[in-house]
């Protein structure tokens, strides 16, 4: 090896690197005072979107991170508590699709990565009032990338080459399965069938657009039903834990037999961080636990660890499942075959549905001052209107 790298100092806002390459003047000969030397500023910094939302909140990395998140009633600065006093950790409250305040953080932080989690999630609230999802998914998903393709074009040639940004989406953008077919691949044709999923494979769409138009290094992950801490209890497994520790009605839709394929929060970190790390830009990675279930078994699996976990009711909390109506147009089912990334990155998840679901049932019985605050007003009247009919 003829050249160098030496650390020389961290400085910035955000750490970052200066890098001596010391060149040997010639064959042969060691690297000298005279040696020509070219120091570089190295991009150490990873802008994250959405990270105080439930998933983009578990991503733990060693090197900096810039959190841009508008904190809507889904993100929580307290997801982010152990974090918040670290020096390599820096949070601002905004929203993606300001060009202004997207462009100022590209050019003062100058990251070496974006990994785009925010979003508005929630297929239920995407039915009541699709437009903030219109807003949010698609048109901000439109102003980051064009922010970030003035920024990545101006980056010098090592950086430019460097350079990776992670769109995190999802398995609904493939439609519904029926009970025999194979699970969605990368190469599934999108069908879309909720105002959410159709937000999300709009964004999908731009991201691989501007990997083929511009050249920006675009990767985008689907991911299948996620479960674990700090999950807004909205969604299925938080909602049915807090109702069954309560005593209170478990509200199944329709028959109970749709079916998800569920897949721990850290897991599904872990591939996105395998994802930034050894993915090939222009490329999309199926995520999944390879564990289908049927809401029903999911439910009823809450309510047998609620009852060994929490003081038991009178009955066993499976009485409490309550069938309701409905979701419009609600997909049957979703599967996900997600052997891309096992064979070309080496990612599958560790933790097994038994052990995941325990230790989030637990989590939730064991931090009732996190559940208080997000159960707050604003939950409550979500839920009286959406479960009164
Ligand atoms: P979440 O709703 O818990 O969090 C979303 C975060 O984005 C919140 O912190 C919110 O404040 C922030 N946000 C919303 N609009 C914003 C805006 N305009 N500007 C900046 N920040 C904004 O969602 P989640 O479950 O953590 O999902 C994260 C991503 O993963 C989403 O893109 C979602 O589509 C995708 N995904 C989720 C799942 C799942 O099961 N939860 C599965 C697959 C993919
Ligand atoms: P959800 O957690 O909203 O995720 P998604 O719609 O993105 O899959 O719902 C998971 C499944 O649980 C879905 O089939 C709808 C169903 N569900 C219920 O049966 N009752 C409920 O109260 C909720 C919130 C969901």
């Amino acid at each position: 090896m003829h050249g160098n790298l030496f650390l020389l100092e961290r400085t910035g806002p955000t750490p970052s690197f200066f890098i001596t390459i010391e060149r040997p003047s010639g064959a042969g000969q060691p690297p000298s005072g005279a040696a020509r030397s070219l120091t570089l500023f190295m991009h150490n910094s990873i802008l994250v979107t959405g990270g105080a939302g439930f998933i983009g909140s578990m991503e733990r990395d060693t090197t900096s991170i810039v959190n841009l998140d508008k904190l809507t009633y889904a993100g929580n600065l307290r997801n982010l508590e152990s974090i918040a006093n670290d020096r390599r950790y820096e949070f601002v409250q905004g929203d993606i699709g300001d060009r202004d305040l997207v462009h100022r953080l590209l050019n003062h932080h100058q990251p070496k990565a974006i990994v785009h989690f925010a979003a508005e999630s929630h297929v239920d609230r995407s039915i009541r009032g699709p437009d903030d999802f219109i807003r949010t998914n698609i048109d901000g998903t439109f102003a980051l990338l064009e922010e970030t393709r003035a920024y990545w074009t101006a980056l010098p040639d090592l950086e430019r080459a460097r350079f990776r940004f992670v769109h995190v989406s999802t398995d609904e953008v493939y439609g519904s399965l029926g009970p025999d077919d194979a699970p969605f691949c990368e190469s599934t044709p999108y069908a879309p069938n909720s105002p959410y999923a159709a937000s999300k494979a709009a964004s999908d769409h731009l991201v691989r657009a501007y990997h083929h138009t511009y050249g920006l290094p675009t990767l985008t992950t689907n991911c299948s039903n996620n479960y674990g801490r700090f999950q807004f209890p909205e969604k299925l497994i938080p909602l049915m834990i807090l109702n069954a520790r309560d005593g209170k009605p478990l509200p199944v839709y329709g028959d109970g037999q749709n079916v998800r394929d569920w897949l721990y929060v850290d897991d599904h970190c872990e591939a996105i961080a395998t994802v930034l790390d050894r993915g090939r830009p222009g490329e999309t990675y199926n995520i999944g636990g390879s564990n289908e279930q049927r809401n029903l078994e999911i439910v009823e699996t809450v309510c047998d660890i609620v009852d060994e976990m929490a003081p038991r009711l009178s009955t066993p909390r499976r009485e409490l499942v309550t069938f309701v109506k409905d979701r419009p147009g609600h997909d049957r089912r979703y599967a996900m075959d997600a052997r891309k990334i096992e064979r070309e990155l080496g990612w599958r998840p560790k933790e097994t549905f038994e052990t995941g679901i325990r230790k989030t049932v637990r989590w939730y019985l064991e931090n009732e001052g996190w559940v208080r605050d997000v159960t707050s007003g604003s939950y409550r009247q979500w839920i009286a209107a959406h479960y009164s009919v």
